[in-house]
């Protein structure tokens, strides 16, 4: 029976985790919830019962686990109370901007051997899996990822300094995927620049990138990613990867597969995608098996690193080695 708390009572926690999965699962009891805005944690104990209460610490010592879902620069306190209080937690994505301090979260986690989910929820979905059996007995070749879209709506999405850039906030979700079934990505050179967002207001952010990419694998591939679509010109996101003998196209619920033969494309799944990690996540604490969870906080943190890589390479001059 977890009881589970919260810190960071926005948009995500409420949208995609408490009202589609954990507010009416058997299992779980919501019980304290943290948020610098006292109003927003009140809300949450209004809406699905359980506390608001003053600090991250005592939504942990109220709690068997914790959801942190804050802004990608406000990592900090909600982790070290979850390492200083033992409690296992998820942490959505991005897990940090500092890789340094992810590190060292890391470190601390592996020593307590603390049960840790981050918010990759693609992994645990039917299409990652279709995904990475597409490309079993296959070898990738050539590997291309993007995101594409306008100006993004989430105000900490307008700020490199908020959320770390597009790749970081955004295309990590592809880049993790890929990881996913692909394997892991050795180095990385890439630029990332501001277009067509130059006088816009309320605005200081790339709204474009470009980078190469070497898998470990001998693999090579791109990322591209863009917020420039502002005169609603259509976006979309996925991956594709060639191999001698098929093209898989991974784009959120469905996959792809095109060869000599012609295409077939999976039927999308209908549950929502963060309902799938939620209920590992859930599973994963009610029995102790950590084989259940995919993205645990040591292995989310190579997606970090590369993603920070695009975000840094451009301007070193060079590529960065993961
Ligand atoms: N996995 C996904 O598909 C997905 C989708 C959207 C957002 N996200 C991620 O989830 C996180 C939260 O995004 P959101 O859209 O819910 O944002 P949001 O702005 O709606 O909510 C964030 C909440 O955190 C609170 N907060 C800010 N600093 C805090 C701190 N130090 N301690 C406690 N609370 C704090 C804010 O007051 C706000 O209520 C971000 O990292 C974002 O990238 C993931």
């Amino acid at each position: 029976m977890p009881g589970i708390g919260v810190i960071g009572c926005g948009n995500i926690m409420r949208n995609a985790h408490i009202e589609p999965t954990l507010r009416d699962h058997p299992d779980v009891t919501l019980t304290a919830y943290y948020d610098v805005d006292a109003d927003a944690a009140q809300s949450f104990a209004d809406d699905f019962g359980g506390e608001a209460v003053g600090s991250e610490r005592e939504v942990c010592e109220r709690s068997d686990a914790v959801y942190i879902a804050i802004p990608p620069n406000a990592h900090g306190e909600a982790e070290q109370a979850c390492l200083e209080t033992g409690t296992p937690f998820f942490v959505e994505k991005p897990q940090a901007l500092d890789l340094g301090f992810a590190q060292e979260v890391a470190e601390e986690v592996e020593r307590q051997r603390l049960m840790t989910m981050v918010g990759y929820q693609w992994r645990y979905t039917p299409s990652a899996s279709a995904f990475r059996e597409a490309l079993e007995g296959h070898t990738p070749a050539l590997v291309n990822m993007w995101w594409y879209q306008g100006t993004p709506r989430i105000a900490f999405n307008r700020y490199r300094s908020k959320s770390g850039g597009q790749v970081v906030e955004q295309v990590t979700h592809i880049v993790d995927t890929v990881r996913y079934a692909v394997g892991e990505i050795a180095e990385v050179f890439g630029w990332a620049r501001n277009v067509v967002h130059r006088d816009a207001e309320d605005w200081d952010n790339d709204d474009v990138g470009a980078a190469a990419v070497l898998f470990e694998s001998g693999a090579v591939g791109t990322i591209t990613n863009c917020y420039a679509l502002t005169g609603g010109a259509p976006g979309g996101n996925g991956a594709e990867v060639l191999t001698p003998d098929r093209r898989v196209l991974w784009q959120g619920k469905t996959v792809t597969v095109r060869t000599s033969d012609g295409e077939e494309t999976t039927e999308p799944f209908s549950d929502p995608p963060h309902r799938f990690e939620d209920l590992a996540f859930i599973e994963a604490l009610k029995t102790g098996d950590s084989s259940l969870i995919l993205s645990p906080y040591t292995d989310s943190i190579r997606t970090l690193a590369v993603t920070l890589a695009c975000a840094r390479s451009g301007e070193s001059g060079g590529p960065i080695a993961i």
